[in-house]
């Protein structure tokens, strides 16, 4: 009975084509619903999008555009340190109400090294610091005409506007207009310089007004880690927000002791992945401190060959809902991130609906204009390539090898190919919001909080699915041929 027993008991692992989304009484017109929703215990997203930390979705540009939207990129960790150190610099460069890294000289300095300085950063100003403290400020007016020979403090303003750590955006617009400048200078009790506020940051803020940020006012910022490299983990920890425990098979007694280590040893919020069942969750929940989010899903990604090659694996929806009740039993509120297999705007609602605060996505970011992958045209079409981590030409790349292969397994568990070109990525995210709304209309829900306790689902047949899509349509483009 032992082994009919196990055939008895298989469950049925239902996948996103498996379902329907139910209609349901709608009090609200879909351009209402709130996309709001958590990442992380501690940080917020405007739409519940991440693109995933891979090498041909997520680096610097993509991870900017994304934030800017109000989702969030994670960037790979498919490269050494320092280039994943910069990519993510970039992206904290990238807008800031307050710099944190602010490049200053001397008073000592010539304007001559002045000048060199300004044009190495594109910047337009330097604030003047003695021994930590502020003394001056120079700006490009200062030294347009100045004798390149003259010091720093000769030529310096040295009445500086300063502003409290506590200013508020309104404040600080308050005073540059007022004293019609374009920086202003941070400082803490004892005059020490903290940071620098600048108009044109303050601009780019307003620009994005539904952007995802941390409480300093940057773009959110979210990196992958290997369990195993807690040394890269520290490095990045100084400049993100978010790491993201990134491997295939996290329900790993190995995976499971070195993360533990690895959330002691930062200050970021640690989202762990991926899982796929109820006994991971728990096992997360119950072991490891300070889990900030999970990352769940194992086989459904466009370019994963798990199944294929191991028979193994967690279909996104399944691990979705099996995960989101651990955490419902248990008592535990922690955003679950459904990862992998999602095509359109209804497989979102639907992982939504099965317990997901957001999802996160490849094959779609892969298709943008942001995305680093290579462009190309073949057949007069164009199309981005797009790559699994364990692809042979990802694990081929040094880095790749401790996600999916801790040297033993010693095969590809992932393809690679080309991805249609979508063009901007603010275009396909104007397009999945669109859907998604018009898909929590149709459910009656207002919000994702409302999608987990109202949304009903329904199983389609084979034959349903080929009639809820266009059909007994001559479709140009297409195959060429009607479909049935
Ligand atoms: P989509 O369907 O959006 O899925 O392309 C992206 C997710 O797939 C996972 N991933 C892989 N899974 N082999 C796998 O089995 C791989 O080589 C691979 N690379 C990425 C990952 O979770 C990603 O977010």
């Amino acid at each position: 009975m032992r082994f009919r027993g196990k055939l008895e008991k298989a469950q049925v692992a239902i996948t996103f084509r498996d379902l329907i989304l139910l209609p349901g009484k709608a009090y609200f017109e879909p351009r209402e619903v709130d996309l709001r929703t958590k990442v992380t215990i501690n940080y917020g997203l405007n739409i519940p999008f991440i693109s995933s930390p891979m090498d041909t979705v997520t680096e610097s540009e993509m991870a900017i555009a994304l934030a800017r939207l109000g989702g969030l990129g994670v960037i790979h960790r498919n490269c050494s340190v320092e280039e994943q150190i910069e990519m993510v610099k970039r992206v904290r460069r990238a807008e800031s109400f307050i710099i944190r890294d602010v490049i200053t000289i001397s008073p000592d300095d010539s304007v001559e090294h002045a000048l060199e300085l300004m044009h190495r950063h594109s910047i337009s100003g330097l604030p003047v610091v003695e021994n930590e403290k502020l003394v001056g400020i120079l700006t490009g007016r200062d030294v347009r005409f100045a004798n390149p020979l003259l010091k720093v403090k000769e030529v310096m303003t040295k009445n500086v506007i300063t502003a409290p750590q506590s200013i508020t955006i309104e404040e600080a617009k308050r005073i540059l207009h007022e004293h019609r400048i374009e920086k202003l200078p941070v400082v803490d009790e004892n005059g020490k310089l903290v940071g620098l506020i600048t108009f044109k940051d303050i601009l780019a803020r307003e620009k994005f007004p539904n952007a995802a940020r941390n409480e300093e006012g940057q773009l959110l910022c979210a990196a992958a880690v290997s369990p195993f490299d807690i040394k890269r983990a520290k490095a990045l920890d100084k400049y993100v927000d978010i790491l993201v425990v990134d491997v295939a098979h996290f329900h790993n007694e190995n995976v499971m002791s070195s993360t533990k280590q690895l959330i002691e040893n930062v200050s970021a919020d640690v989202i762990v992945g991926n899982i796929g069942t109820y006994e991971a969750a728990v096992d997360v929940i119950t072991k490891i401190e300070n889990v900030a989010g999970l990352r769940v899903g194992i086989g459904s990604g466009s370019i994963c060959s798990t199944y294929e090659v191991t028979k193994a694996g967690s279909p996104t929806l399944f691990a979705t809902a099996q995960v989101a009740d651990a955490l419902e039993e248990y008592g535990v509120r922690m955003p679950i991130i459904a990862d992998g297999g999602i095509r359109s705007s209804g497989d979102i609602a639907i992982a939504l609906s099965l317990g997901a605060w957001a999802v996160m996505m490849g094959n779609i970011f892969a298709g943008c204009r942001e995305s680093p992958g290579t462009l190309v045209a073949i057949g007069g079409r164009y199309y981005k390539q797009y790559r699994g981590m364990a692809s042979p030409s990802a694990r081929a790349r040094r880095f790749a090898i401790d996600r999916y292969a801790v040297p033993a397994k010693e095969i590809a568990e992932g393809v690679e190919g080309w991805v249609p070109y979508r063009g901007d990525v603010a275009s396909v995210v104007k397009e999945l919001v669109a859907g998604l709304k018009a898909a929590m209309g149709y459910a009656g829900c207002k919000s994702i909080p409302e999608l987990w306790e109202k949304a009903k689902l329904a199983w389609l047949t084979p034959t349903g699915m080929e009639e809820m899509k266009p059909h007994s349509i001559y479709l140009p483009g297409e195959t060429g041929r009607i479909t049935p």
